[in-house]
């Protein structure tokens, strides 16, 4: 049971309108912390990987890692890679035995994104593998200026681009941004409803650190099955280094710092995986 395919992840997400976390982890210790959070919660989960730290480890060790953990666990999990404009990255991914991909040609036109797209789709399904797509590219929140509205594409793109590639589910900008915001994201929530009426495929929302409560509630209910999670987890990894080290001077003892930070981790993902709504929704 416990690797099982994206899409059966986010089918049932998508019919019962609840959220699931996708978090993006940054090596072995985060992997097994996100996984111990959707354990405790009895909550299905994706574990994230973006290419800088699949390139870091290694696609080896890194799927070595999830075979490992993700073995262990009794509730649904899939892998993805997050971001990869790549080909080769998401080939070797794909056959390595990555459950979902988001092939990130955002940088190119709309016509050359679909068409590698419609590749990329034709290979992910060789291995039973999911496709997210996107077509307008995410700022960091730094970057944000407040005219990202007049950046998005019309509706009539949107829906040809997902029935032209068949990608399973689609990441459209809706003024959210990667990182952390610096006010509170005003976020054009009726720009989920329409896309999923239009294309009746679940919508991954992206750039979810710093969101509310409400505002997750209200774009789950509207069809963001897949809700992303990647700065939060840096932080509070990296936080809780830190902190346990500020408060305990002179004492390098690694066990006890990794029990902070996994701890932190572990933590962050609950707090996520509740306010999504997937805590009990794991099946068997
Ligand atoms: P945050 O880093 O803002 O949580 O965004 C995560 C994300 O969308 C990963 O693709």
């Amino acid at each position: 049971m416990p690797i099982v395919p994206t899409q059966e992840i986010l089918a049932r997400a998508f019919r019962d309108r609840y959220g699931v976390a996708a978090i993006n982890v940054i090596n072995d210790l985060s992997m097994e912390a996100v996984l111990a959070a959707a354990e405790e919660l009895r909550a299905p989960v994706i574990v994230q990987t973006s290419v800088k730290h699949v390139q870091m480890t290694g696609i080896d060790a890194t799927y070595a890692m999830w075979v490992a953990y993700a073995s262990k666990a009794s509730v649904p999990a899939a892998l993805h890679l997050d971001h990869c404009p790549d080909r080769k990255v998401i080939s070797d991914c794909l056959a390595r035995g990555w459950n979902s991909v988001l092939f990130d040609a955002s940088r190119l036109s709309v016509e050359e994104n679909q068409r590698q797209c419609i590749e990329v789709v034709e290979e992910a399904r060789r291995y039973g593998a999911l496709v997210e797509g996107e077509i307008e590219g995410f700022k960091r929140t730094e970057e944000m200026t407040g005219g990202e509205a007049e950046d998005v594409q019309s509706l009539e793109t949107v829906v040809r681009f997902v029935g032209a590639t068949g990608v399973d589910v689609f990441a459209p900008a809706i003024g959210n941004a990667h990182g952390t915001y610096r006010t509170a994201p005003r976020l054009d929530a009726g720009r989920v409803t329409d896309i999923v009426a239009a294309t009746g495929k679940p919508v991954a929302l992206h750039g979810g650190t710093g969101m509310s409560a409400g505002q997750f509630a209200d774009l789950i209910s509207r069809g963001c099955a897949k809700v992303n999670i990647s700065t939060a987890l840096k932080v509070a990894y990296l936080s809780a280094g830190f902190d346990y080290l500020t408060a305990h001077p002179g004492e390098f003892d690694p066990p006890k710092v990794f029990a902070a930070q996994r701890a932190a981790v572990k933590d962050m993902a609950e707090r996520h995986i509740r306010m999504f709504g997937s805590e009990g929704r794991a099946w068997q």
